[in-house]
């Protein structure tokens, strides 16, 4: 258990969800709730332990529920650097250090984008590792973020803007 999932009572992460959840009440695609979140931070904490990346449990954690955070703000537009705004406003006054602070806010502003899906599967068989740690993190991140979705079960799926190539497979469940 991290010491920091008090943040997940936090009123300020409570409150983006909460708009994000109102916006999205009719939405046929993917949402970006709750479950959206601990999806991405359970792949991403795979991910990035195969890799054996420091802090990996607690980076994962931060990353994966403070992603998205920002389309409370910015629906359809830079939600990426919203988040990453957000993420530094509100971990400040966690139990954090400044190097981790800085790694989880680029990550989170670098997350958005797809990859096509043999790439990724390239990209963690080889269990890749960027020159900069930072790099590394956003990479992992936008994969675990693409992974998180079940494409081949979307009812949306036809009408989905995401590629071919993008959408998840059944048989490659991470
Ligand atoms: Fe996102
Ligand atoms: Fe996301």
């Amino acid at each position: 258990m991290i010491m920091n999932d008090k943040i997940l009572t936090d009123k300020r992460f409570i409150d983006k969800l909460n708009i994000i959840n109102n916006i999205e009440v009719d939405r046929c695609y993917c949402r970006h709730n709750i479950s959206h979140s601990q999806e991405v931070v359970r792949i991403l904490t795979g991910l990035s332990k195969d890799r054996g990346l420091d802090n990996y449990e607690e980076l994962s954690f931060f990353m994966g529920y403070l992603h998205d955070m920002g389309r409370a703000d910015d629906y359809g537009g830079l939600h990426n650097v919203r988040s990453s705004e957000f993420a530094r406003a509100i971990l400040k006054d966690y139990d954090i250090d400044s190097d981790s602070i800085d790694i989880i806010c680029y990550a989170i502003e670098n997350h958005s984008g797809r990859m096509p899906i043999n790439d990724i599967y390239t990209y963690i068989n080889d269990n890749v590792i960027e020159t900069d740690i930072k790099d590394t993190w956003a990479k992992l991140l936008r994969i675990a973020d693409q992974l998180s979705r079940d494409c081949y079960k979307c009812k949306a799926a036809s009408a989905c803007r995401w590629l071919p190539e993008e959408k998840t497979v059944e048989t490659w469940k991470c």
